[in-house]
């Protein structure tokens, strides 16, 4: 598991933004830290990925590169996630993508308690069909629409790796998803943090994202 806020760098500061109350009313501010993140995040992914070598012709000579010999597909979560996945579509540049929709139902269960239920809509996705995914969702809090996601997508194809991505996320979702994800796969995340509150928000996380980039409920 890769955890950014272990390592001290100006990562931490746009993190900080994003949690605090005063700052992350500027919706703009809020959407370019995702994006930054999603960034950093991919850099990390990317040296996980694996690469071929090549020779490119400079003015003077012959270079040897490494280029990305990987089919990587990026999918995002709506709508908290579209500024955090164009973060990594700024850097994997001949990725595909996917989209799938999900949001969550509130309902009351027996004993009167919350109950989330995740509720998924929107799907276009390519084939993912032994392909390198990346599930980039900004909140990792129960991980049940990472879960829910998968498994949905796997009515176009098997991956052979899965990238969880994830700016903030909680260790109830770590481990729901530890529980239930039989493909293999890694962690990314920016900051882990105490756990979940009543409602199943991430604390101290930093409330609702996509209300906070999209000003909308
Ligand atoms: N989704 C959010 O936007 N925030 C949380 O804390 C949990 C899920």
């Amino acid at each position: 598991m890769f955890i950014l806020d272990q390592i001290p760098s100006v990562a931490n500061q746009f993190m900080a933004e994003m949690r605090d109350k005063a700052i992350q009313k500027d919706r703009m501010r809020f959407r370019s830290n995702l994006t930054r993140l999603g960034e950093i995040l991919a850099y990390e992914i990317s040296k996980s990925l694996s690469f071929q070598s090549r020779t490119v012709v400079t003015q003077l000579g012959q270079a040897k590169i490494k280029v990305p010999n990987e089919e990587l597909v990026i999918i995002s979560v709506l709508r908290a996630s579209l500024p955090f996945y164009q973060g990594f579509l700024n850097f994997f540049d001949h990725a595909e993508s996917g989209f799938i929709g999900a949001f969550r139902e509130e309902n009351e269960n027996s004993s009167g308690d919350e109950d989330i239920h995740i509720r998924l809509s929107y799907l276009a996705c390519p084939s993912i069909e032994n392909k390198t995914v990346i599930l980039a969702d900004p909140m990792l809090a129960t991980g049940k629409s990472f879960i829910k996601s998968i498994q949905k997508l796997q009515a176009h194809g098997s991956p052979k790796f899965i990238h969880i991505a994830a700016a903030f996320a909680a260790p109830e979702g770590i481990d729901h998803i530890k529980a239930n994800l039989d493909i293999p796969f890694e962690f990314w995340l920016g900051a882990l943090d105490e756990g979940l509150n009543d409602l199943s928000y991430i604390v101290p996380g930093l409330g609702d994202a996509g209300d906070l980039a999209f000003g909308t409920k």
